[in-house]
């Protein structure tokens, strides 16, 4: 195909198509699957949806990030707009908005102190959180599972991973909601200067009074006499924070809406607790959490599923899309526990490969298994066929998700 034809223009990511999202991937996959399409503040975006091709994509050295044009990926509204300059200079700087050879520098620092077996030990202290909230629920007839549950066990496994008090976390989960929502760009300025601040004191008393936990082992780890900069640590830690705070809970919430949808799956899962781990997986295949595409900049032209795209372009690698491929899951738009979703990029693939993935699905298992056992007749508290969906580029989750515990 020329590269004419893939100028199709037409607008995505619009508030519609966020509500639409599986059924508009779909469309585009099946009409043409690397297409020149607009944003809609009006910029292109090559947009890729077949599973071969995103994979490809991920691992393609030619494909990069390039930091420094931050700036144009918030203008095309495909990164929420945090603030200016102070966001972009310090807290945007981190990892996941790097390349080779920085990135890989960075990477392996942040390595070697979010262990595996960090994140193992970790398992106990999820298991008490969880059921210290399911505790909670337990006399109420009507809760918001969000709120109530999914949003609170990941904010405090990561603040107290990374040794963030108590006495901030509340604060913290205010400043990245007005950072992602992006709605106020004043507020978002405030908010990003205020948790760099905070995250600048975070660290210099980890450097005075060492812990038990990630920070004091970031400022800690070396590699061949490499270390974090200051300013580099703010940057990790923030892109920590705000992962950790913003990406489970949706793993809980979209699951459980799922299951709910399915009454069968329900019921299977409450009858096996062992189909846990494979319920996990169908969840982030189906309808992952996060991030339902990523950007990258082509950094020459090159050729993506047989279109030409010319150099300096922004490509949106979608994830979700992928997902539901039928070329590599069949029946793509059946949910389905007991099915191999294995090989699904709901954690990207390649360097940028998502470094929280296994302490995600720690949590999401041990929420899960605990909500099925204690709260067997869970139901939807509202209509489970016309929910509303967060209107963002990186987050996919529900607004709100009311139920009835006991059923
Ligand atoms: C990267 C998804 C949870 C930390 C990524 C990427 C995806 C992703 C798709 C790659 C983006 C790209 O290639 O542009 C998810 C999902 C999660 C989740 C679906 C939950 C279900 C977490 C958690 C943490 C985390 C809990 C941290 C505690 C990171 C980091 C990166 C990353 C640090 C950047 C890695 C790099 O650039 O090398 N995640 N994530 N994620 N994720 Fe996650």
């Amino acid at each position: 195909m020329s590269t004419t034809e893939a100028h199709t223009e037409v607008p995505v990511f619009d508030a519609a198509f966020v509500q639409d999202l599986h059924s508009r991937y779909a469309e585009i996959r099946d009409a043409t699957p690397v297409q020149r399409m607009a944003t809609p503040h009006g910029l292109p975006v090559w947009v890729i949806t077949r599973y071969e091709d995103v994979r490809a994509a991920l691992t393609d050295p030619r494909l990069r990030k390039e930091v420094t044009r931050i700036q144009e990926v918030i203008a095309a509204n495909l990164l929420p707009d945090s603030g200016g300059r102070e966001f972009e200079d310090s807290l945007a700087s981190h990892m996941l908005n790097m390349d080779p050879p920085d990135h890989t520098r960075l990477r392996k620092l942040v390595v070697k102190a979010f262990t595996s077996r960090r994140v193992e030990a970790l398992r106990p202290r999820v298991e008490e959180i969880t059921e210290r909230l399911l505790d909670d629920m337990a006399d109420r007839s009507e809760v918001d599972l969000l709120d109530s549950f999914a949003f609170p066990l990941p904010i405090q496994v990561i603040s107290e991973l990374l040794g963030v008090d108590e006495s901030r976390r509340d604060a913290f989960r205010a400043w990245t909601n007005v950072l992602l929502d992006a709605s106020d760009r004043e507020a978002a300025g405030a908010a990003a200067a205020e948790m760099a601040q905070y995250l600048a004191e975070l660290i210099e008393i980890k450097r005075r009074e060492p812990g038990d936990d990630l920070v004091t082992a970031l400022v800690d780890a070396t590699e061949d006499q490499d270390r974090l900069s200051d300013k580099e640590l703010i940057a990790m830690v923030f892109l920590l924070l705000v992962a950790g705070h913003e990406t489970t809970v949706n793993l809980i919430g979209n699951g459980v809406l799922h299951l709910l949808r399915h009454p069968d799956q329900w019921a299977a899962l409450r009858a096996d607790p062992e189909l846990v781990t494979g319920a996990v997986e169908e969840m982030l295949r189906f309808d992952g959490p996060v991030m339902h595409g990523t950007f990258r900049f082509t950094a020459e032209p090159m050729t993506i599923g047989g279109v030409e795209i010319p150099a300096g372009q922004i490509v949106w690698v979608g994830l979700a899309a992928a997902n539901r491929d039928p070329e590599q899951f069949p029946e793509p738009d059946r949910f389905d526990i007991t099915r191999d979703a294995h090989g699904h990029v709901a954690f990207g693939h390649g360097i940028h490969f998502c470094l929280g993935a296994q302490l995600a699905r720690l949590e999401a298992h041990t929420a899960l298994r605990g909500l099925i056992q204690r709260f067997p007749n869970l139901t939807a508290a509202g209509p489970l066929d016309d929910v509303q969906w967060r209107f963002s580029t990186l987050i996919h989750g529900l607004r709100a998700f009311p139920v009835h515990p006991a059923g």
